[in-house]
C-alpha cells in the first residue's frame, strides 16, 4: 500500500494516510502530516504486523479545504466506516450544519469528512441500514461537486465501495485481487488489465471481482482497457514530461477553481477575515506577484479596473516594498502566488499588512506562508504541479483573479447580480473551450521543431494579449533558453522594431472578433509593418478570422471567447510551442536550469 501511496505522491503530498480492515470487524488507522515518508516511520514503529488484513484504503493528501495536518489527513473515520476523498464536496456546509445538529462531533476541516459521518448515519439508521452498499449510494446521492470517494467498513472487511464524479478513479483487475487508484500508477506493477470508470459511476470490488452501477444502483459497464505503459509514464499518465500532463489537465485545473465559488448568486471567496464593509471601502487595488503568477496579475488589472472602476497597479513582488507604495487600510493588496511561498510576495505581503493595507492572497498551495498571513484567500484548485514551469497553475491563477475582480464589483455594487452571474457562466464555458485548445495543439508543436532553432523570437499583443506575450516569451527563455521578449504590439514602432530581420519568427495574439474593432484593425497593421520588414508571423485568432489569415505565415485558431477571458485561450500554444522547442533542443522540460519551483529567498 504504502508503495502505491508513493507512486501516487506527485498527485499530493502534504499528508497521507492508510487505514485497513482486519477482517475480525476492526480497522487501523494511521495518518500523518507532511511527506509520505512520514506515514512509513509511524507505520514502522507501530510495527507491520499490527497492520493485519486483505482490504485497505489510502490516501495523499493536497490540501483542498482545511490546512495540512494529521487531523485533517485522510482517511477520515466515523464509528466502523473509513473514507479517503480526492475532490471537492461543494454542499460540505450545509451537510456539516446537518451533522453537527444531530450530535455528530467532526474532528476535521475538511469537506471530506462528512461523507464518514454521513456513511456512519445512514448504515445506522437510514432507509437502507446495515446495507452497506445501498448506504453508500444513498450518501452519494447527496453530494455535489467533484469527487473520488473510496468507503469502507469493518464489518464488511472483504468489500470496498468506490465512486467517482468528475474526478478520475480507474480499477486494476488482478487475480484473486482488486485494486482501485487515481491513476494506473497505483497498481501497474500488480496488474496491467484495468477499467475506466465513467462519470457517477459506483463500483463495489471484492477480491475476486467487482460490479459497476449507476447512482440508481442500474447495472452499467466500465471501458476495460491494457496498459501498456512502463511504471515511468505510468506516473506521466502517458505523456513525455509532467509539463505536458498538466497542460491537459488545465480544463480541469480551471473547472475546479470555479467550482464552489458561486453560491446563491453571490461569489464566495474561500477565506474571508475582513468584513464586507472593509471590502466595500477598497479604493485602489495593488497585484503583487512574481514571473508566471506576476503575468496573471496583469492580466487581472484589465477586469477589475473593467469590473470594478477601482484603480488597480501590478508590481513585481521584488520591488513592490522597495520603492515606498502609498498603501493604508483602503488599499487592498492581492498576491498571487502558486507555492504560497515565493519569499519577494512573501515580504510585499508583511510590507503591505505593516502599512495597515488589507491583503487578498490567490494560492494553490493550502496551509502554505502566504494564505497563512492574508486576511482573505482565494485558493486556485490546480492540484500539485511538478513542471517547474508554470502551466495549470498559471490558467487557474487567471481564473481565480477573475473571481476576486467579480468579488469586488459585487462588495462594491458596479455589478448587479445578474450582471455577476453572467460574467459567472462565461467563466465556466472556458473548460471546454479549453479542451479544444489542448485537443488541437499537434500544428503548434510542429511549428516549434521547424522554428527549435531559431535565435531569437518575439511576442506580441495589445490588451490583455500583452501579458500573454510576457508569458509566451517566459515560457520559451526559461524552457529552451532561447532569447525571446514580449512586447505591447503598439510599442514597436517605438524601438524594438528594430530587431525585426529576415526570418524572425514573431507571435501575434489576435483579440477576438468581439473585440474587432480599433484593437483588431491597429494589429493587423502592425502585423503588416513587420511582415513588411521579413518577420515571419505566427497569428494566434480566433477560428474564422478570415483577416487576418492571409497575413499569418502560420495560423493556430482558437475558440471564440469574450476579449477579458482570452487570455486562458491564447496562452496555451505557447505552452505547447516552449515545451517542444526545448525537448527538440534537447533540454528537461521538467526541471530547466538554474530553477526551482518554489523561490523562497529574496
Ligand atoms: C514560470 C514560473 C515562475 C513562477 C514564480 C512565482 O513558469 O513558474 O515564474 O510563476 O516563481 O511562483 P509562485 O507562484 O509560487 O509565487
Amino acid at each position: 500500500m504504502v508503495e502505491a501511496l508513493r507512486r501516487m505522491e506527485y498527485r499530493g503530498y502534504d499528508s497521507s494516510g492508510v487505514a485497513v480492515l482486519d477482517g475480525s470487524g476492526a480497522s487501523r488507522v494511521e495518518k500523518k502530516e507532511g511527506k509520505l515518508a512520514n506515514l512509513e516511520a509511524a507505520l514502522d514503529s507501530a510495527g507491520h504486523d499490527s497492520f493485519p488484513g486483505t482490504t485497505g484504503i489510502g490516501h495523499t493528501r493536497w490540501a483542498t479545504h482545511g490546512r495540512p495536518s494529521d487531523r485533517n489527513a485522510h482517511p477520515h473515520v466515523s464509528g466502523d466506516v473509513a473514507i479517503v476523498h480526492n475532490g471537492i464536496i461543494e454542499n460540505f456546509a450545509p451537510l456539516r450544519a446537518e451533522l453537527e445538529a444531530a450530535g455528530v462531533e467532526l474532528v476535521s476541516d475538511t469537506d471530506s469528512e462528512v461523507a464518514a459521518h454521513l456513511l456512519m448515519c445512514e448504515m445506522a439508521s437510514g432507509p437502507h441500514a446495515g446495507d452497506f452498499v445501498a448506504s453508500c449510494r444513498a450518501v452519494l446521492n447527496r453530494l455535489e461537486g467533484a469527487f473520488t470517494l473510496v468507503f469502507s467498513h469493518a464489518a464488511h472487511p472483504g468489500t470496498l465501495v468506490a465512486a467517482r464524479r468528475s474526478t478520475p478513479l480507474v480499477l486494476g483487475v488482478g487475480k484473486g485481487e482488486m485494486f482501485l487508484g487515481s491513476d494506473v500508477a497505483a497498481f501497474i506493477e500488480h496488474t496491467r488489465e484495468a477499467v475506466e470508470l465513467g462519470q457517477d459511476n459506483v463500483v463495489v470490488l471484492r477480491a475476486d471481482g467487482y460490479e459497476i452501477t449507476d447512482l440508481a444502483g442500474e447495472p452499467t459497464e466500465g471501458r476495460p482497457f491494457h496498459i501498456d505503459w512502463d511504471l515511468a509514464a505510468a506516473e506521466k499518465g502517458g505523456y513525455d514530461y509532467f509539463m505536458l500532463k498538466e497542460i491537459a489537465e488545465q480544463p480541469a485545473a480551471v473547472a475546479d477553481t470555479l467550482l464552489g465559488h458561486f453560491q446563491d448568486g453571490r461569489i464566495v471567496l474561500d477565506e474571508q477575515r475582513i468584513s464586507d464593509q472593509d471590502l466595500r471601502d477598497i479604493d485602489k487595488v495593488f497585484i503583487v506577484a512574481c514571473g508566471s503568477a506576476y503575468h496573471s496579475g496583469m492580466v487581472a488589472k484589465y477586469a477589475i479596473e473593467h469590473w470594478t472602476r477601482l484603480p488597480c497597479e501590478v508590481e513585481i513582488a521584488s520591488e513592490f516594498r522597495y520603492r515606498d507604495p502609498v498603501l493604508d487600510r483602503s488599499t487592498l493588496v492581492v498576491a498571487i502566488s502558486q507555492s504560497g511561498e515565493t519569499a519577494d510576495t512573501l515580504e510585499a505581503v508583511r510590507h503591505a499588512k505593516s502599512q495597515k493595507a488589507r491583503v487578498l492572497a490567490v494560492c494553490n498551495t493550502n496551509g502554505s506562508q502566504i494564505p497563512r498571513e492574508a486576511d482573505a484567500v482565494l485558493y486556485t484548485h490546480a492540484g500539485p504541479e511538478i513542471g517547474v514551469a508554470s502551466t495549470k497553475a498559471y490558467l487557474a491563477q487567471i481564473t481565480a483573479n477573475y473571481l476576486v475582480g467579480l468579488a469586488l464589483a459585487q462588495a462594491r455594487g458596479t455589478k448587479y447580480p445578474d450582471e455577476v452571474a453572467a460574467e459567472f457562466r462565461q467563466l465556466e464555458k472556458m473548460p471546454e473551450a479549453i479542451q479544444k485548445v489542448v485537443d488541437s495543439l499537434d500544428p503548434v508543436r510542429e511549428i516549434a521543431r521547424e522554428l527549435a532553432d531559431s535565435k531569437s523570437v518575439l511576442f506580441l499583443g495589445r490588451h490583455v494579449g500583452y501579458p500573454t506575450a510576457l508569458e509566451g516569451a517566459l515560457k520559451l527563455k526559461e524552457l529552451a533558453y532561447m532569447h525571446a521578449e514580449g512586447f505591447p504590439a503598439g510599442e514597436l514602432k517605438h524601438g524594438p522594431i528594430a530587431l525585426i530581420e529576415d526570418g524572425l519568427p514573431v507571435f501575434i495574439v489576435m483579440p477576438p472578433v468581439e473585440g474587432r474593432g480599433v484593437l483588431h484593425s491597429k494589429l493587423v497593421s502592425n502585423i503588416q509593418e513587420i511582415r513588411a520588414r521579413g518577420a515571419r508571423t505566427i497569428v494566434i485568432a480566433e477560428e474564422g478570422d478570415e483577416v487576418v489569415r492571409p497575413l499569418s505565415d502560420y495560423f493556430i485558431p482558437i475558440p471564440a471567447s469574450t476579449t477579458l477571458l482570452q487570455p486562458l485561450l491564447a496562452t496555451i500554444p505557447y505552452q505547447a510551442f516552449a515545451a517542444e522547442v526545448a525537448a527538440a533542443r534537447g533540454y528537461d522540460v521538467d526541471k530547466p536550469r538554474n530553477l526551482a519551483k518554489s523561490v523562497t529567498v529574496e
